[in-house]
């Protein structure tokens, strides 16, 4: 009996073990992503402020024309620096559509601080049929749904048109492009959306390619994880914690096993 519970044991763990592994060889991008350094990567990294509130520049100007952000509301911002009334301002750029009113319709308002950043397109289909059958994710959350997600943004972002980790030229169907760190195969539905100078920093920061996509990549780690500084910081008081408790039990231990000898 215990003998074939063993044995259940091993095949499950077994089968769970070959499904994660293939599951990670589905998802994991073709290409070994881009090394590219964030203040906010390793246990103690925190967010660059500068850097997240250029990167909110660039989804602005940029990645909002096909891109929403379900879970941001403009009042978060404050949190990357913004003060309320620049907030206040941001929203009000937004139209939204809200109701229905009294007499059962849907109306548009200009955004308010509380609103969430919205799709630009009414629904799912009408976000496929514009962008070539393939509807622009919500960018949320997208640097926690890819492994390495700021790593990932960023060599996507300035992945375009490279060849694959063996060195072969690669190809795409009409109306896609070739990237060889997109997850699901090389060929993307979406258009190369930034280039050098695609926008002018509001901190005068020299805006080439390369930093626009490390700025809005810092930008989706922090919307996808605010509250990541806390997160670490109660690591280091837990592990602080841990080694003092350990000393007290260790000086504990002595005392009374002192009194033994
Ligand atoms: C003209 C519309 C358009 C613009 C502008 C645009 N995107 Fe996209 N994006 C798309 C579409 C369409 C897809 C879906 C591609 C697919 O699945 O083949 C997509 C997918 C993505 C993905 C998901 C890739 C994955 O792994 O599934 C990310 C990340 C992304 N875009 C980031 C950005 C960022 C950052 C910007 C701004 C710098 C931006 N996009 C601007 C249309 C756009």
């Amino acid at each position: 009996m215990a003998h074939r519970l063993v044995k259940t044991l091993a095949a499950a763990i077994a089968v769970t073990g070959l499904s994660i592994g293939a599951a990670q060889a589905a998802g994991g991008s073709a290409k070994e992503l881009k090394d590219v350094e964030f203040s906010h990567s390793g246990p103690f990294g925190t967010y660059d402020r500068h850097a997240v509130q250029r990167g909110f520049q660039v989804y602005k100007e940029v990645c909002s024309a096909c891109h929403g952000m379900e879970y941001v509301a403009y009042r978060n911002l404050t949190e990357i620096g913004f003060s309320e009334d620049q907030v206040k301002a941001i929203a009000a750029e937004y139209t939204v559509t809200d109701g229905p009113n009294n007499d059962g319709d849907m109306f548009d308002r200009p955004a308010r601080p509380s609103d969430k950043f919205p799709s630009p397109f009414p629904n799912p289909q009408a976000a496929a049929a514009s962008n070539g059958g393939v509807a622009p994710p919500d960018l949320s959350l997208m640097t926690k749904a890819r492994p390495n997600g700021d790593a990932y943004v960023y060599s996507l972002l300035t992945g375009y048109g490279e060849k694959d980790a063996e060195g072969h030229e690669l190809t795409c169907p009409e109306g896609t492009y070739v990237n060889p760190y997109f997850v699901s195969g090389h060929c993307i539905a979406m258009a190369p959306p930034i280039d050098d100078d695609l926008v002018e920093y509001a901190d005068g920061t020299a805006a080439t390619k390369s930093q626009i996509a490390s700025d809005v990549s810092a930008f989706m780690a922090w919307a996808a994880e605010p509250k990541m500084e806390e997160r670490k910081q109660m690591g280091v008081k837990v592990i602080l914690f841990l080694i003092f408790l350990s000393v007290l039990l260790y000086l504990a231990k002595k005392r009374i096993w002192g009194r033994l000898h």
